[in-house]
């Protein structure tokens, strides 16, 4: 058991190594054991100028890891759908990337994700009402992408401490009622209102009573995602 999660461990070091093109990086990590068992509870490779979009099956199996950090590279692509296969993970940090498009809908089944962190990329579309599955999350990043539509009027983070929605140019509509305690300066550069921010002008956001409009709202947006 030990050991196939270790060859998994190397197997993928040397996959994100080929993707980075740093492939004696990869060679030094596969001899150090202790590293090597480190990744099983944390990934971190921040600034490694790794390239390229991460290949399919790469983070699939890591289903002990508990911390993924690789911000602050150019990767491209989507998030990688198989990150669902991280079913540990509390921490992702993928800030700083080059990452385009929407979250994949298995992102959203990491229940334990106590952190995320996606600024600084280049994500897209509609800010999915699934992300209330992510009850456990104390922050979320989603600062300096491309985002848009509306934020989903029942969005429920229970937990959520530090939240970043900042520079989001194409987001507007009302602030969540869930997230009307966050500071004014976390929507700084979004076309949102109401909650911290100057209060809504017509048309006015949807009231509780409003249940159909939203709901169908709801059904368009996940759609939307489910062909993302
Ligand atoms: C990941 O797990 C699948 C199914 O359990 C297995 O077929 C595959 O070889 C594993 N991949 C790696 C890189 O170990
Ligand atoms: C993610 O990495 C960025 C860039 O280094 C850092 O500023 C940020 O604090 C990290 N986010 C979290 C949630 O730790």
């Amino acid at each position: 058991m030990a050991s196939s999660g270790l060859r998994r461990a190397v197997l993928l070091v040397v996959v994100v190594a080929l993707v980075a093109g740093a492939v004696a990086a990869a060679a030094d990590m596969a001899g150090d054991r202790a590293a090597l068992l480190a990744l099983r509870d944390a990934l971190r490779l921040p600034r490694k100028s790794l390239r390229g979009a991460v290949p399919v099956g790469t983070v699939d199996n890591l289903t002990a890891l508990r911390t993924l950090s690789l911000r602050t590279n150019t990767i491209s692509g989507g998030v990688p759908a198989d990150i669902g296969g991280c079913v540990q993970l509390r921490s992702l940090n993928l800030s700083g990337n080059r990452l385009a498009g929407g979250l994949p809908e298995r992102f959203f089944s990491l229940a334990l994700l106590e952190k995320v962190d996606l600024s600084g990329n280049r994500l897209t579309g509609g800010v999915s009402p699934e992300f209330s599955r992510l009850a456990s999350l104390t922050t979320l990043n989603l600062d300096r992408n491309g985002f848009s539509g509306t934020l989903p009027g029942n969005l429920m983070l229970p937990k959520l401490a530090q939240y970043n929605m900042l520079y989001n140019g194409q987001l507007g509509g009302a602030v969540p009622a869930s997230l009307a305690r966050m500071p004014a300066s976390a929507f700084l550069g979004t076309a949102l209102c109401g909650g911290p921010l100057a209060p809504c002008a017509n048309p006015s956001p949807p009231s509780p009573g409003d249940s159909k409009g939203v709901r169908e709202e709801e059904e368009d947006r996940r759609e939307m995602w489910t062909h993302l």
